[in-house]
């Protein structure tokens, strides 16, 4: 539904130096736009992951009996890369996808490609679709590391055989509201994780698990849920696709990283930005009383970026956040990670990558 061929006269950015895929980029949302090339590396039998190849994008063939399909046995990775002005292209912390994606094969009996392997295929992935980058200011070019076990099982085992594909596609904002403040509402019925299970890994089956509770929320008007934790029921875990922060005074805090938490790459940037900026950061348990009594609260992740939250709506009571408008820490946060990442400002923190 989105982007894809502008009826309008063509805006001015095609006119630039670098070729750009004929898409309306005033127009693109968080939806999947089909781009040339997608990479593909197999780890057969008893084996290595090798070989990786790229191929034209379009539908995979898979064993009805693969071990995804059946045991869910898969995980996702997402990272952006971002145009500048001079047509080169960044890539931000591709290790670090790389490094948790090895963390989530771990947990679920995968092997994975080593980080080297992990960020050559994302770079060589991006090359080919170079013409997919949004230009400087329209976005980015939303990459989707997958990792599942497409070899064949029928007893509950890992399946033999993984195969590790990467696609993009351009993205605009992910929530509807675009960069204006998002309405959440907390969850008390259903929960995202229990301690020991897979909430700190990056496996597809959280995210199906979360579709109830994120359906209901939107029927009612909301733009999210965020969970609280299974066990005391009253402590802030996050919200559906991202990481989630608290603003009291100058200091910052979001739930500590304890297995049912997603260890997300933008929440560890943020921490780190917000220090540098000066703010005190504290990870740690937040329970429903105080993000309800806070001055500010945003949202974290890769594809949301730095969300402003208006509003909480707890048991039927809702709290507003920033005065119906961007509150001032999460502006200043979402204004420097961005600039960092699109190569507008200088990189002090060595986290981009050409
Ligand atoms: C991301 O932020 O990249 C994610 O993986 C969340 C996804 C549900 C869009």
């Amino acid at each position: 539904p989105y982007g894809i061929r502008c009826e309008a006269a063509p805006s001015t950015v095609s006119r630039q130096a670098f070729e750009l895929a004929d898409v309306c980029w005033d127009d693109i949302g968080f939806g999947i736009i089909p781009t040339d090339y997608m990479y593909v590396m197999r780890c057969p039998r008893d084996g290595e992951f090798s070989n990786g190849t790229l191929e034209p994008y379009g539908n995979i063939e898979l064993s009805p009996s693969s071990g995804v399909l059946n045991y869910g046995q898969g995980l996702f990775e997402g990272l952006k890369a971002y145009r500048k002005e001079d047509g080169s292209i960044l890539l931000f912390r591709p290790e670090e996808n790389g490094v948790r994606m090895r963390m989530g094969a771990e947990r679920l009996c995968m092997p994975a490609p080593t980080i080297e392997q992990f960020v050559d295929a994302v770079k060589a992935t991006v090359l080919a679709n170079k013409r997919w980058v949004p230009p400087p200011g329209k976005g980015s070019l939303y990459i989707r590391p997958l990792l599942m076990g497409t070899g064949a099982v029928l007893g509950l085992a890992p399946a033999p055989e993984y195969t590790f594909l990467i696609y993009v596609s351009p993205v605009g904002n992910y929530f509807k509201e675009g960069l204006a403040p998002i309405n959440l509402v907390i969850q008390n019925d259903y929960h995202r994780a229990t301690p020991g299970g897979t909430g700190g890994i990056k496996t597809i089956g959280n995210y199906a698990s979360v579709l109830k509770a994120q359906s209901e929320a939107k029927e009612k008007g909301y733009s999210d849920v965020l969970y609280l934790d299974s066990v005391h029921k009253k402590y802030l875990e996050e919200v559906s696709s991202c990481n989630v922060f608290v603003v009291k005074d100058n200091t910052i805090s979001t739930p500590a990283i304890r297995g049912t938490i997603l260890p997300g790459i933008t929440r560890k940037s943020i921490i780190d930005v917000a220090v540098s900026l000066g703010f005190q950061v504290e990870e740690r348990l937040i329970s429903v009383e105080e993000v309800l009594d806070a001055d500010e609260v945003f949202c974290t992740g890769t594809a949301v970026v730095v969300s402003p939250v208006g509003s909480i709506t707890y048991h039927g009571k809702r709290v507003s956040y920033g005065g119906g408008g961007v509150g001032a820490v999460s502006q200043q946060l979402y204004s420097v990670l961005t600039r960092l990442q699109m190569g507008i400002a200088e990189d002090k923190m060595g986290w981009t990558l050409q």
